[in-house]
């Protein structure tokens, strides 16, 4: 059984908790795309692990965590990362597999992902992480990868190529002195070398599982409303976070792909910019960024929260082919006295009762919202839905009803255990 699982909003559904709970019933766990942009919480016993880079199935001693082609590595990110976790005394020897296909983030994309941002006018508000030119150079045919930093010759060959061009766009366009060729080969070599004893052909080694029935779980990153294509363009990554990243981004098969999971949260978040129709108001968002913990675990900049959106997790619904939805932070609604729900954008008199594709439209709309009872505080910390308050319950099934497809587990608590799964 492969599984794909991917974000049904903008990120931070709370992936990384889900990915740890089913690594359990895994073999493989494979991150597909994205890079150190994403952060993924994992709680175990109180302890908390924060993973950018590795997967987020790492705890579980004994499974094979991969870094597939579609990911863009930050070597200094990933390394330090890997000793962290050395020193928690959990080993990764053996069982952490990079893919040589995998783009290198380069020090000159780090900062280009800076000057570009300060230069534009309208923001996105990246992670800063240097995501979007490492993906740029991959599409432009001048990226770095993996298997490079292993030949110094090729390595050196392809870093003065982008350097020449590079220098003269920090000078000209930048006013920034650009980057010595020769810190930067050295560094990058010695990243190759220190990787070495974890590179490996993901792909194939992939496929192979596959045919031996092995359990492959594909972790996504980022959410379905980032996406490169199908998110709210431009304020989107440069990676494609729906489900077809899983193949692209690994180098299994569409026909490999048995059953594909949806996170939720049961309201929605974003960090960054763009258009956020259901956002609330300054106080009430304040309340519940505080309520929810909402901060990145990755830039620690404040979330933006809103109400939980039907158009757009249907939208998610359709574009994954989502058989599954775990819905995460249900606790974080404990205590309100009414829970609004989005049903439907007015715009000019017009009602969309599905997802946009015009970002004016989506920025411009106003939500129309179906008001549902609230239940009391702390009511939904328990172990079974059975015991859930009724209104609870009612809420789940009005968002299962109306983005079709079904609640398979509700995460009520960032533990392993905080978690109800449903028949
Ligand atoms: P990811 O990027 O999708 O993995 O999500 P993040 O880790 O960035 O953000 C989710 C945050 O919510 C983390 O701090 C989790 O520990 C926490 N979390 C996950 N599920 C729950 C839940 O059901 N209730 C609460 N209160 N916190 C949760
Ligand atoms: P996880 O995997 C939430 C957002 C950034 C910015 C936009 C582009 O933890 O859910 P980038 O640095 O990727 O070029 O930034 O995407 N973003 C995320 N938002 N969760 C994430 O990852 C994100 N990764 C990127 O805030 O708006
Ligand atoms: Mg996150």
């Amino acid at each position: 059984m492969n599984t794909v699982l991917v974000g049904a909003q903008w990120g931070d559904e709370g992936k990384g908790k889900i990915i740890d709970i089913l690594t359990e019933h895994a073999d493989f766990v494979v991150r597909y795309q994205g890079g150190n942009n994403a952060g993924h919480t994992v709680v175990v016993k109180d302890k908390k692990y924060i993973f950018h880079l590795l997967p987020s199935g790492i705890l579980h001693p004994g499974k094979i965590c991969c870094i597939g082609n579609g990911v863009v590595i930050d070597p200094a990110v990933l390394l330090e990362e890997i000793s962290s976790l050395i020193d928690t005394g959990i080993s990764v020897k053996g069982r952490l597999k990079i893919s040589p296909l995998a783009h290198v983030i380069m020090p000159y994309h780090k900062i280009l992902d800076q000057l570009k941002e300060d230069k534009r006018a309208n923001k996105i508000g990246t992670t800063n992480r240097g995501i979007g030119p490492c993906y740029a150079d991959k599409i432009n045919r001048c990226g770095i990868r993996v298997v490079d930093l292993l030949n110094p010759k090729l390595f050196a060959y392809k870093l003065e190529d982008n350097l020449k061009e590079k220098n003269e766009i920090f000078k000209k366009v930048y006013h920034h002195p650009g980057f010595s060729y020769a810190q930067i080969r050295r560094q990058y070599l010695e990243f190759g070398k220190k990787l070495t004893p974890f590179i490996s052909p993901v792909h194939t080694e992939l496929q192979e599982a596959n045919r031996c029935g092995k359990n492959i779980l594909f972790e996504g990153a980022q959410g379905t409303f980032l996406d490169i294509d199908f998110g709210t363009y431009p304020f989107v990554t440069s990676s494609s976070t729906t489900a077809g990243g899983a193949c692209t981004g690994s180098g299994l098969s569409p026909a490999a792909m048995n059953k594909v999971i949806g996170v939720a949260k049961a309201y929605t978040t974003r960090v960054g910019e763009g258009p956020f129709p259901t956002e609330f108001d300054l106080t009430f968002g304040k309340f519940m960024r505080e309520k929810g913990k909402e901060f990145g675990a990755t830039t620690g900049r404040p979330r933006r929260c809103g109400w939980f959106d039907c158009l757009m997790v249907k939208e998610a619904v359709a574009l994954n082919g989502i058989t599954e939805i775990a819905l995460t932070k249900m606790d974080i609604l404990d205590g309100l006295k009414e829970i609004s729900v989005c049903m439907g954008y007015k715009y000019k008199g017009k009602i969309f009762k599905s997802f946009p594709a015009d970002l004016t439209v989506i920025k411009e709309a106003k939500p129309v919202y179906k008001k549902v009872a609230g239940w009391p505080g702390k009511s939904c910390r328990v172990n079974q839905l059975k015991d859930m308050p009724m209104q609870a319950r009612s809420y789940l099934k009005y968002i299962e009803d109306n983005v079709g497809a079904r609640i398979s587990l509700v995460s009520v608590g960032s533990g392993r255990e905080e978690t109800i799964f449903l028949d």
